[in-house]
C-alpha cells in the first residue's frame, strides 16, 4: 500500500505512534520515527528492521522549530522524499498541572501549545514544500475527542487539540487542489501503557458506561488502522476530516450513562 513511500511520524517511539510506525512499515513504507526519547525510538526501529522493514530514528523535540525542521531535512537525505506526516507527538506530562480554566496557568497553556499544536503547524510548513513538489502528500493529525466536547479539566489540552482539528481543515482546504489531504483521527481512550496505569477500576467503569461497543477502550492498533487508511490511497476523497475512534463515545446523548444506571437503581 505504501511500497516506494516515506512515512514521518512524530512521537513514534510510543503508544498510538509507535503503532501506527508499524503499521506504515509493515504496509511497505520507509518510516522515519520523530521522538524525544531516541532509545525507545531506536528500539521501534530494530523491530520494524528485525521484521523486513525499513525505518530510521531521528531524535526530535517536536517543541523546538528548528529539530523539526531539521528532522525534516534528515528524512529528505536519507530517503529523498516524503509522503505521510503523523502529528501524534504531545506533552502528556502536562495533563497533570492541566485543570479547568480558573486553575489554568497561562505558562502551561503556552507550553500545551507548543508541544501539541504549534508543533504540527511548524511540521506540516516543513513537509509542504516537499509534497507541493510531488503534488501529492497525506498529513494525519492525531487530535482527540476531548477537542470536540466541553470539560471542566484539560482545558489547555482539549483547546491545543480543537486548534489540531482547525488546522487540518485551513490545511485541507489552503492546498487539496494541489494534491495535498490532511485529515485527524480523534481518539477516545486508547490503551496505552500510561494511559491504562492512571486508570482506577472507577474510571474504567465510567468509560465501559459511555462505551457503545464491548470494549472500554481502543488498541492503539485499533488507531492506527485509521491513520494508514487516511494516508493511504483509499481515503483518496477524504480531506479536511476528523474522524473519532472513540467507540462511540461523542455519538449518544450526554445523559445515556446516568440514565441507564438511574433506571437500574430505580428496579
Ligand atoms: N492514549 C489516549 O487515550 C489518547 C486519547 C486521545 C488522544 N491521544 C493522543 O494520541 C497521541 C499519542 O498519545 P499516546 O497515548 O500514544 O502517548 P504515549 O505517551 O504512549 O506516546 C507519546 C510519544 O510522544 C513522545 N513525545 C513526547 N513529547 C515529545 C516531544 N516534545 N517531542 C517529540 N516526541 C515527544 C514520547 O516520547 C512518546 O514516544 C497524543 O497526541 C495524544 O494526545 C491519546
Amino acid at each position: 500500500m505504501f511500497d516506494e513511500q516515506v512515512a514521518i511520524v512524530t512521537g513514534g517511539a510510543s503508544g498510538i505512534g509507535r503503532a501506527g510506525a508499524e503499521r506504515f512499515a509493515g504496509l511497505g513504507a520507509r518510516v522515519v520515527v520523530a521522538d524525544i526519547n531516541i532509545e525507545a525510538g531506536e528500539e521501534v526501529v530494530r523491530h520494524i528492521v528485525s521484521n523486513g522493514g525499513d525505518a530510521k530514528a531521528v531524535r526530535t523535540d517536536v517543541r523546538e522549530p528548528d529539530q523539526i525542521s531539521a528532522m525534516v531535512d534528515e528524512t529528505l537525505a536519507a530517503f529523498g522524499r516524503i509522503d505521510v506526516l503523523v502529528n501524534n507527538a504531545a506533552d502528556l506530562s502536562l495533563l497533570a498541572q492541566d485543570d479547568h480554566l480558573l486553575n489554568t496557568d497561562p505558562d502551561i497553556w503556552e507550553k500545551t501549545f507548543r508541544a501539541n499544536q504549534l508543533s504540527a503547524m511548524v511540521a506540516t510548513k516543513c513537509v509542504l514544500p516537499t509534497m507541493l513538489a510531488q503534488r501529492s502528500g497525506a498529513i494525519v493529525n492525531i487530535s482527540s475527542v476531548d477537542g470536540m466536547s466541553g470539560d471542566d479539566t484539560r482545558f489547555a489540552y482539549s483547546m491545543s487539540k480543537a486548534a489540531l482539528n482547525q488546522l487540518t481543515m485551513m490545511v485541507a482546504t489552503g492546498y487539496g487542489k494541489q494534491g495535498i489531504r490532511c485529515n485527524a483521527v480523534a481518539p477516545g481512550l486508547v490503551l496505552t501503557p500510561a494511559a491504562e496505569d492512571g486508570l482506577p477500576p472507577p474510571v474504567r467503569q465510567v468509560f465501559d458506561d459511555n462505551s457503545l461497543v464491548p470494549a472500554f477502550g481502543a488498541e492503539p492498533s485499533e488507531v492506527a488502522t485509521v491513520i494508514t487508511f487516511l494516508a493511504s490511497e483509499d481515503a483518496s476523497f477524504i480531506n479536511g476530516e476528523v474522524i473519532r475512534v472513540d467507540g462511540g463515545l461523542l455519538s449518544h446523548v450526554s445523559l445515556l450513562a446516568g440514565m441507564r444506571s438511574a433506571l437500574r437503581e430505580g428496579r
